[in-house]
This record gives structure tokens, sequence and C-alpha cells, in this order.
């Protein structure tokens, strides 16, 4: 089975879970867009749900397939996001942010009663850490958040290095018009500690490290789909 239709498979899953009615996160990313797809082909169907898209590329899919949108601010509580991740692991801690959209992902992750992540089996590690920790920072200041990231990573025992993100030569901007330090450190020996001191950092707006926020996994692998949580 080719990795994207593992994707479609765990997505697959993930749409049986919605009911009529709900309110729905609808996360970002390759895999994200195909539970989107699904989610659009039950709501042609005649299923009536409402969703916050986490980023403006979701909200252009979901708006173009007639999938009904609202906010956070007319719907600040929600039954279930379904989103991607990067990395997973066994106590379903997360690395997110990959396609830059981690702030907003967490932001709707937070607000739901349930936060349900597909991927394929590549995702799931033992130690979080082998894909670069996303870290959006404003850009006012950056020299000196750096520095201070860089003292949050030691604290937490973590060593590596941080990379103002780029697309097509330029610095990479996400939606809301912020940078990302992209921080490669092989492995994260202490998500929670790691997390508290970044949290810390005056000028980090948000990082990928989602802890304590899904409440179930859906991995498709080659043997069938494995359910976490
Ligand atoms: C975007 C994300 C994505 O969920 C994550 O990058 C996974 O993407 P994909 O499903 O394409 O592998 O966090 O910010």
């Amino acid at each position: 089975m080719s990795l994207e239709a593992l994707k479609r498979e765990a997505a697959a899953q993930a749409v049986a879970l919605v009911r009529p009615g709900m309110r729905l996160g609808l996360g970002t990313g390759s895999t994200a867009k195909h539970f989107v797809d699904l989610l659009a082909e039950r709501v042609r169907d005649g299923l009536d749900v409402v969703g916050v898209p986490t980023s403006e590329a979701t909200r252009a899919q979901a708006e173009r397939l007639g999938v009904r949108l609202t906010t956070l601010d007319e719907t600040p509580e929600l039954d279930l996001t379904v989103d991607g991740a990067d990395e997973i692991d066994g106590a379903l801690r997360l690395i997110k942010g990959g396609g830059g959209a981690h702030l907003r992902e967490k932001i709707v992750a937070s607000a739901s009663r349930r936060m349900v992540v597909i991927a394929d089996e590549t995702k799931l590690v033992e130690t979080l850490g082998r894909f670069p920790l996303p870290i959006e920072v404003v850009s006012f200041g950056l020299g000196a958040t750096r520095r201070a990231v860089e003292a949050a990573l030691a604290e937490a025992g973590c060593a590596g290095t941080l990379t103002v993100r780029e697309r097509d030569g330029a610095a990479f901007r996400t939606d809301s018009g912020n940078l990302i330090l992209d921080a490669a450190l092989g492995r994260i020996p202490d998500p929670e500690r790691l997390a508290e001191g970044l949290d810390r950092v005056t000028g980090v707006v948000e990082h990928g490290l989602f802890i304590g926020l899904a409440t179930a996994a859906i991995l498709a692998t080659s043997q069938g789909v494995k359910v976490l949580g």
C-alpha cells in the first residue's frame, strides 16, 4: 500500500467517527486533506456538520468542497478535531507544525473535547525529536528570542541547531505572519520540560509540542489500522 493510500485509510476511519450535528476542528497537511475530502463526500450525502479550519489552505479546501465553516468566536467549543502529525509517541505526545500551522492547530485542538490524530505508521516513534521541532516566533527581536530559545533547549537537555524556515528563498511566514525556527534536535528526552521552557520564552508564539491534547491516534499500517488511546 502506498503512503498516500495509508493516509487516506486513516482519514476514512476518522470520518466514521463523525456524527450529525458535530462541531469539528479541521486539521492541516496531506493526511488532514484526505479527511476533509472524505468528510465532504458525506456532507454531499446529507451529513450536517460545521468545521473550524486550522489554516487558510484547509479553509480554501473546505469552502471549495462545500463543508460549512464557522469560527471559534461563533463556536468556542468543538466536539472533535481530526488532524495529522509529524511525530507521535506511545504517550500520544506529538510534534506538529511541519506545515507551519501548529499555532491555529493547537488553539483548535485545545477548544475540542477530543482530538484524533490520523497518520501513516511512519509517524510513530519511540522518542520524539527526529523531526525538527517547529517554534513559531514573532519577527521583532528575533536574535534575542533565538538566544532565549537556545537556553530553553539546553535547560531541557536538548542539543541541536535552529534554522529560520524558508520557502522559495525567502523567510516562511505563517498564516499569522510570524516566522518559524526549526529545531533539529535528534531526540527530546523530556518533552514536558521542553514545552514548559519554551512556553516561558517571550517572543515564542507557539511551539509544535502537543502534550495532553490528543485523545487517540489512528495509525494506518500495511497490516491494517492500529488505534492508540
Ligand atoms: C501542519 C501539521 C501537519 O499535521 C503535519 O505536518 C502532518 O502533515 P502530513 O499529514 O502532510 O504528514 O502539523 O502544521
